[in-house]
């Protein structure tokens, strides 16, 4: 559920008409409502509370936006972090050091020093040689390292290939074999704390099976490296429930039933759970707000040109994604088009001759579901600015990241005096 509807007419993110949204900051720009998104973090906690009191990082990558991360604070929310930046973000943003989870294959020795002075939670360590350059970073500034190994379980998640990661042949964590022989090696560094396990299998997963046969493996390893002596006081479930883009198809599992499944996997544990959901909690809570340019007609399609594009979001074409396209004074008529943007690239593309309202230059459209992995993804391909972001509470208001002049953009860059 969201709260993106029409009143009077008018798509509203709560009470704020988008059509003042765009008057007074400008198209494209994303919008974000706090209603959707505190919703979706009670959701999930209530989902989980048969798990006894689990710590729930929010997936930064998913929406760092400062203001976002803030609301997620209050509800309670640590941070799950895959960067020096997301980890400098989320302490911005109030999220204490003692619920932050550091992830992520390749972190360097710069970053783990960070995270070390910020006496973050739990290091999420994807390979041997990793743990050894944690431990001598620790070991240097003469701190211990509290550690679980992300496990790579060796499912398939049954998501798009570029975001499923817990496959042999994918980058992520410890091969499952290796499991045994890496926490020996752990055991035994100087720097390190070993007190959980991990499992990140993939994103927008719309099955739970595949969940299920990790947990199970990531079980079975437990017993296996107790009786080998290791204390283990965590286990990280990681993030991944899928959400419902396309209209058209069944809906992913709920929360409640994610958290059921989860419940009876993990029984007999003893451990405190920890997840990392991001998609869940944001995407249905942002749209990306765009302006129709003009209609072209060509010689196969019509296209409706729009002022947002792959830049801006870039799901549709890495991923070929769906987004659902909704106008935000619908006249009530529909047309087939394709929905583009400006940039030079055929893969530019929102949707390929999609049924979509009736749409007429100068019209305001949304492209739904983007609160996650929008903004966050966007470039300045074409040199086009960076995507506002706009955060709504009831009627209330605030530009969250203001539209990038054009003139900052190109500063950026320096003409060598040599040249
Ligand atoms: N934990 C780890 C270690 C992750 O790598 C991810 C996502 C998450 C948690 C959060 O997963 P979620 O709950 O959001 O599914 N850009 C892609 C998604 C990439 C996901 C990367 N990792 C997209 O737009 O679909």
């Amino acid at each position: 559920m969201d709260h993106f509807e029409l009143i009077d007419g008018v798509m509203h993110a709560e009470g704020v008409s988008l059509e003042t949204i765009a008057e007074q900051v400008g198209t494209p720009v994303y919008v974000y409502s706090t209603a959707t998104i505190e919703r979706h973090a009670q959701v999930f906690r209530e989902a989980l509370a048969a798990t006894g009191d689990p710590l729930i990082a929010f997936a930064v990558k998913a929406n760092p936006n400062r203001a976002v991360l803030a609301t997620l604070a209050k509800q309670g929310y640590g941070a799950d972090v895959v960067s020096a930046g997301e980890l400098m973000r989320a302490r911005a943003a109030g999220i204490p050091a003692d619920r932050i989870v550091f992830s992520g294959v390749g972190k360097t020795a710069d970053e783990m020093r960070l995270a070390l002075e910020e006496g973050i939670f739990q290091f999420n360590v994807e390979s041997e040689p990793e743990a050894e350059m944690l431990s001598a970073v620790a070991v240097e500034m003469g701190k211990i390292a509290p550690i679980a190994f992300r496990i790579n379980p060796d499912v398939i998640a049954g998501t798009h290939a570029k975001i499923s990661t817990g496959g042999k042949e994918n980058k992520f964590g410890v091969a499952y074999d290796r499991a045994v022989q890496a926490y020996a090696l752990a055991a035994a560094l100087p720097g390190l704390r070993v007190q959980g396990i991990a499992v990140h299998i993939g994103s927008q997963l719309t099955n739970l099976d595949p969940l299920r046969a990790a947990f199970e493996k990531i079980g079975a390893l437990m017993a296996e490296l107790r009786a080998a002596g290791h204390v283990l006081a965590t286990a990280d479930l990681g993030g991944g429930l899928g959400v419902p883009y396309d209209p058209a198809e069944p809906l992913p599992p709920s929360p409640a039933a994610y958290g059921q499944m989860v419940a009876k996997a993990t029984k007999g544990w003893n451990v405190r759970l920890m997840f990392e959901p991001g998609r869940l909690i944001v995407a249905n809570a942002g749209v990306l707000l765009s302006r129709v340019i003009r209609i072209k007609q060509g010689a196969a399609n019509d296209f409706v040109i729009v002022d947002a594009a792959m830049n801006d979001l870039m799901r549709p074409s890495l991923y070929d994604a769906w987004h659902d396209i909704r106008a935000v004074r619908p006249r009530g008529d529909t047309m087939s088009s394709t929905v583009v943007g400006p940039v030079c690239e055929t893969g530019d593309t929102f949707a390929t001759n999609r049924v979509t309202p009736d749409f007429e230059a100068d019209d305001l459209m949304v492209f739904a579901t983007a609160g996650a992995y929008g903004a966050t993804m966007a470039s300045t391909y074409n040199s086009r600015a960076l995507t506002p972001e706009v955060l709504v509470k009831g009627d209330k208001w605030s530009v969250v990241r203001a539209r990038q002049p054009l003139e900052t953009l190109i500063a950026g860059d320096n003409v060598p005096d040599w040249l």
